[in-house]
């Protein structure tokens, strides 16, 4: 067993949980009194250090893959070794765990050792696991196991993955064994991880049956209040608004298959005399927003047949988009939409107004529904683009590695309109 490359921090998930929400979980895993404390992946014991000035004679037990993370000064049981190893606590178990899980992308996993983890543990647990599952899906899986009857866990993670279909999977067995007691998330704008572009949320279990509350895009102050309380957030804010499906239907857009024969440039077209009728306006891509020519040919006559065959020349009909085509070059048809968003974002998700252009795959086209206000179009493409509008889209974004944010229709659909958007 091992990983692919287990050296380096993100290969190792090494990001420290700051004293603050490390201190929060503490609190309510605290509060059952526990004799015995596990941290797994415990680097430089975030948890356990909290966790000990609730509880002087807790005893601590310390698993960590990296030799050199480990803080060997810290009074603990303290074991070398990598946390998902079945072996490596083999029998035991403990009456709390607090673990920040190291959130290592499925990537960079070995394969033999990924399906040997998901296949034991998703055995124990009755569910399939998908192999895109990160080492913090089964960081939470393997203590639970290690978790004793009636002893709590408490978890914190990025909150993106939870809303990923294997996510949802992770939560509805616990919640099946009506251990799930709270997922308490902390709104996308606030920072809990320094330099880390990921939202925070404490996922509080609880080995014995009982009722569970959800508290959503808390400020991180609030989140620090509600978490030792079990998740139970003080009221705050009316209800969040309806989703932006209430209103509006959002459609991917055209995958060409080979952007570099199917847009052109003004010149481009004209140097190939390509009809007007078999061009379409359209936006290719958020960092250049230069209006291009989506070549869609409608009928043949000389100058298309020639463009077609200079196309077959250059490979184009065999790219594997077009080669599923029939014919080849038939892009589909998108009708132009009033609001595009695009796709991925390092920073800001760009926002254009658009006025008849068709919108390429790294776009998504937001239309309105019939019986839509126009004066909602308008309303949304202003609130998309200021920095509460930004916000709610980061925050149904998922992230992935170096930052990069991806935003799919269903995450679009799903974003909560401020009540005062609505006319
Ligand atoms: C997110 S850090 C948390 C460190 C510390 N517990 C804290 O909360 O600040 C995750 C830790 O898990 C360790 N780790 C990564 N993979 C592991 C594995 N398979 N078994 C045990 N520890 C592992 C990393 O080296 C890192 O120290």
């Amino acid at each position: 067993m091992g990983f692919k490359a287990a050296t380096g921090k993100r290969a190792l998930g090494q990001v420290p949980t700051p004293p603050a929400a490390a201190a929060a979980l503490a609190a309510w895993v605290a509060e059952a009194r526990p004799r015995t404390l596990l941290e797994p992946g415990a680097g430089g014991f975030a948890f356990a250090r909290a966790a000990r000035r609730l509880l002087p004679d807790v005893m601590v037990t310390g698993v960590e893959v990296d030799a050199d993370a480990v803080d060997r000064a810290f009074p603990a049981e303290t074991i070398v070794a990598d946390f998902l190893d079945p072996t490596a606590l083999a029998g035991r178990t403990f009456d709390a765990i607090l673990c920040n899980p190291p959130y290592v992308r499925h990537h960079y996993l070995d394969r033999a050792y990924k399906d040997e983890v998901a296949a034991r543990l998703g055995a124990r647990f009755g569910v399939r696991l998908s192999r895109l599952s990160g080492t913090h899906v089964y960081f939470l899986l393997r203590a639970l196991e290690l978790l004793a009857p009636g002893g709590r866990a408490a978890f914190l993670t990025g909150a993106e993955w939870l809303r990923a279909r294997y996510g949802e999977a992770v939560l509805a067995l616990l919640r099946e064994r009506a251990w799930l007691r709270a997922v308490v998330t902390v709104r996308p704008e606030d920072d809990v991880f320094p330099g880390v572009l990921t939202t925070a949320a404490a996922i509080l279990v609880e080995a014995a049956p009982g009722p569970c509350s959800v508290a959503d895009d808390l400020t991180y102050r609030e989140w620090l209040a509600a978490v030792p309380r079990g998740g139970v957030a003080r009221a705050r804010r009316p209800p969040v608004g309806v989703p932006l499906a209430r209103w509006f239907r959002v459609r991917r857009g055209v995958a060409t298959g080979a952007n570099r024969f199917f847009v052109l440039t003004d010149g481009e077209a004209r140097a190939h005399r390509l009809p007007r009728a078999c061009l379409v306006p359209c936006v290719a891509s958020p960092r250049d927003l230069t209006p291009r020519w989506l070549f869609r040919a409608r009928r043949l006559c000389p100058a298309v047949r020639a463009y077609l065959r200079a196309g077959e020349a250059d490979g184009v009909a065999e790219r594997y988009l077009c080669r599923t085509r029939d014919p080849w070059w038939r892009v589909e048809d998108v009708a132009p939409a009033p609001i595009l968003v695009a796709y991925m974002a390092r920073g800001r998700v760009a926002i254009v107004e658009n006025d008849g252009a068709v919108h390429l795959n790294l776009f998504h086209g937001i239309y309105p529904r019939e019986g839509t206000p126009p004066a909602l179009v308008r309303a949304l493409g202003r609130w998309l683009a200021s920095p509460a509008g930004q916000a709610a889209l980061l925050g149904r974004a998922r992230t992935y590695a170096g930052g990069l944010r991806k935003l799919e229709p269903r995450d679009l659909l799903a974003v909560p309109l401020p009540d005062d958007l609505h006319p």
